[in-house]
């Protein structure tokens, strides 16, 4: 038998626990040989022998039996030959379309390079070692380079695409993707954080089936229901258990993430720009760079993986102004307020936030312009001191002068068809010259492609910056990017990623110039929690639904992924403003300490118990602020997942468990609620009681949980560790 698998290279990447092993066949083809736990072997070649040849398949270069279609491939091109969905495709001024990227050279070093224009993760040549793998088409004349990091201690790979065109055209990208992955099976789960607008980040998990699944955005942002994260998990894989294949895109725009299972059981995974609505004109001499996606493989189960991502964002992609920064505990007006308030109404919020502990005032929308509702004056940003009673800085001294930090909303990326800006520049919004833009929540979305709408944006923002002192801005996106073409690009295809970069560009020039300024990023709630926005903002509003009970689910995705000092969780009025639900101040205290906590609710209105009840729960929280927001955060398994939520909070000294019941249940036993990784042989004190128990009792017999007397019930355990045996 002839072997046209044979390899003249094999790499091994490898991280503390993991491995991801490469071959160069002689054809110059690169094959994934492994992805999972590091392993001790002789050489892995043996993993792609092509003994069984299927039919109907294509040969490779004349060779017979040489299916490239039977291999897993680590960046596969279109239809030369393998048919399956491919990596990438070029379209080129003569009319053809078929490209084909070969083997030309590696380099190894540690350490990693920034990618153009985009954020990315970072780290230092202690922490990280990069192979760039040079891949050439002579008859394109082009190159690809495909970057794979490995950091080491985290355990995590990422991976992004640089093409070059050095021929004397232009080249049409019409898909570059930024991750391929091939498995020579198809027996796992799907995993995706779906949902919608007040639902977002809800876990969805499916047993694969044939051809192609999973989510995508086409609405200019990540989105509400469109996560760009996705996960191959074993079929068993629980929380704590079975192996977990993580991939999230380092992107806030238009995105693709789909499993593909063939004819032969085998599965694709992909990553990257939606090849939808896409194009990038490559001119002569020049490059283009993918998005950055990050690969996580977890033998543990899910909350391995959701601590593995955790960490990795915390030191290697968050601001590192802000990643161990405690987050101050806000007052929001606009569940208090909405659009109707004046000098005297914020005051006296203020009055009582600071009497109550609360940190940080944010002003939300309405302060600018004539903007008494959304009907009007997106874009007209100058302070409204007629409605703010004098000047806005005179309104943030005198909240500074009550000891709290002062923050503001901001919605740059939009414009009301009602406004000054508007009126004076039609033509910087998003629209086709021939059509009627559509509207959506009366507002445009400006042109962030041009580069005089990016500068005005950051002119105006820095000088809101420079002469107000403002330590936190929510930045704001109220709607999707309809009429997706361009009054300006020749190439309107390009607009979607070039509204991602300039999106990018002005967050960029805003984080650098304000360093100290904390920004939380928000798109309706969680149109746009992305790793791609995280880079920029430290924190991101999850959702636009306050009511605790949904959040449980809002926030038990969000932290699959993102870290819980990315979430702001805020406690807001009974009944619920999005669902109606009523449920105690304890309940709505208990979930909002899963993340950053923030109230957003007329403090004026509360009786003196439940103010008397919200001091309580501030100072607690202050005390255990550094562990609530970054402590390793484990989610429990429940009893009855769908009626309960749990998860652990834990540093090297105290653990902090909450727990939720949806709905009372009549004449049931209580149920236990067991901890998870805990040191061995520890003790631990329970708060408020003498009772002193062991991590195994605690991990294997777990805590008495009191039956629910009423719905919405929540309890929390907090437990120091005594001494080591
Ligand atoms: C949507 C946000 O998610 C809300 O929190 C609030 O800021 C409104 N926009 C203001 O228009």
């Amino acid at each position: 038998m002839i072997h046209f698998n044979k390899l003249t290279k094999q790499f091994d990447l490898v991280t503390k626990n993991n491995q991801f092993s490469l071959g160069i066949l002689e054809s110059g083809h690169i094959v994934e040989l492994y992805f999972g736990k590091k392993i001790a072997h002789n050489g892995l070649d043996y993993c792609i022998e092509n003994n069984a040849h299927a039919s109907y398949m294509a040969d490779t270069d004349s060779k017979k039996g040489f299916q490239l279609e039977l291999l897993p491939l680590l960046f596969p091109s279109f239809g030369n030959p393998d048919l399956r969905s491919s990596a990438y495709q070029f379209y080129f001024q003569n009319g053809e379309k078929l490209s084909d990227f070969r083997y030309n050279s590696h380099h190894i070093y540690r350490g990693k390079k920034e990618i153009t224009d985009l954020p990315a993760s970072f780290g230092n040549k202690e922490i990280v070692t990069t192979i760039d793998i040079s891949l050439k088409d002579d008859i394109a004349q082009m190159e690809m380079i495909i970057s794979i990091s490995t950091f080491d201690d985290y355990d995590v790979f990422t991976q992004h695409v640089k093409v070059q065109n050095f021929s004397k055209e232009t080249v049409t990208i019409e898909k570059l993707l930024s991750l391929n992955l091939d498995f020579m099976r198809d027996d796992f789960d799907l995993c995706l954080l779906t949902g919608a607008w007040s639902r977002e980040t809800h876990l969805q998990r499916h047993p694969l089936h044939r051809g192609i699944q999973g989510i995508d955005s086409k609405r200019g942002a990540s989105g509400h229901g469109q996560n760009p994260f996705v996960a191959l998990v074993d079929p068993g894989t629980t929380l704590d258990d079975g192996q977990v294949i993580g991939a999230n895109l380092i992107y806030s725009g238009n995105f693709v993430a789909h499993a593909e299972v063939d004819m032969y059981q085998q599965t694709r995974l992909q990553l990257g720009i939606n090849p939808h609505d896409f194009e990038w004109h490559l001119l002569s001499g020049k490059s283009f760079e993918t998005p950055e996606a990050v690969l996580v493989f977890a033998e543990n189960g899910l909350n391995k993986m959701a601590q593995t991502f955790h960490r990795f964002y915390k030191e290697c992609l968050i601001n590192p102004n802000f990643a161990d920064k405690e987050r101050p505990i806000l007052i929001n007006n606009w569940e208090a307020t909405y659009f109707d308030f004046n000098r005297p109404k914020l005051l006296s919020l203020a009055n009582e936030a600071a009497s109550l502990g609360i940190e940080l005032f944010v002003l939300d929308d309405g302060w600018f312009g004539n903007r008494h509702s959304d009907k009007s004056a997106l874009g007209d940003w100058q302070p409204n001191e007629k409605k703010l009673g004098g000047s806005l800085q005179s309104l943030i001294r005198e909240i500074k002068g009550k000891g709290l930090l002062f923050g503001l909303w901001v919605e740059p990326e939009m414009v009301s068809k009602d406004s000054e800006l508007f009126r004076t520049h039609p033509d910087w919004i998003i629209y086709e010259k021939r059509r009627v833009p559509q509207e959506s929540r009366n507002q445009y979305v400006l042109d962030l492609s041009k580069i005089e709408v990016q500068q005005h944006i950051i002119s105006f923002m820095t000088e809101l910056l420079s002469s107000h002192s403002i330590d936190y801005i929510k930045w704001d996106m109220n709607r999707n990017i309809t009429d997706a073409g361009s009054s300006h690009l020749l190439h309107s295809k390009e607009l979607g990623h070039r509204y991602i970069l300039g999106l990018y560009r002005i967050l960029d020039q805003l984080t650098s110039a304000f360093p100290h300024v904390l920004f939380e990023s928000c798109a309706g709630g969680g149109g746009r929690y992305d790793p791609g926005m995280l880079f920029y903002t430290p924190q991101i509003w999850p959702s636009d639904d306050t009511d605790a009970i949904e959040r449980l689910s809002i926030q038990s995705g969000s932290s699959l992924v993102y870290p819980p000092s990315t979430m702001g969780c805020h406690i807001s009025a009974i009944p619920n403003h999005q669902v109606a639900r009523n449920t105690s101040l304890s309940t709505r205290s208990i979930v909002a300490q899963q993340g950053n906590l923030g109230y957003e609710l007329d403090l004026t209105q509360l009786t003196f118990e439940e103010k008397q009840e919200i001091r309580k729960q501030i100072i607690l929280y202050k005390n255990e602020r550094k562990l609530l927001q970054f402590g390793m955060h484990t989610q429990l398994t429940v009893n009855d997942s769908s009626n309960e939520c749990a998860w652990q909070k834990q540093n090297s000294q105290t653990i902090v468990v909450s727990h939720v019941y949806k709905l009372a249940k009549p004449n049931v036993l209580s149920k236990r609620i067991k901890l998870k990784q805990l040191p061995k042989k520890c003790n631990y004190k329970l708060q408020g009681t003498n009772k002193v128990y062991t991590s195994d009792e605690l991990m294997i017999i777990g805590l008495s949980l009191p039956n629910p007397t009423s719905d919405f019930m929540a309890t929390r355990f907090t437990l120091e560790k005594l001494n080591e045996k």
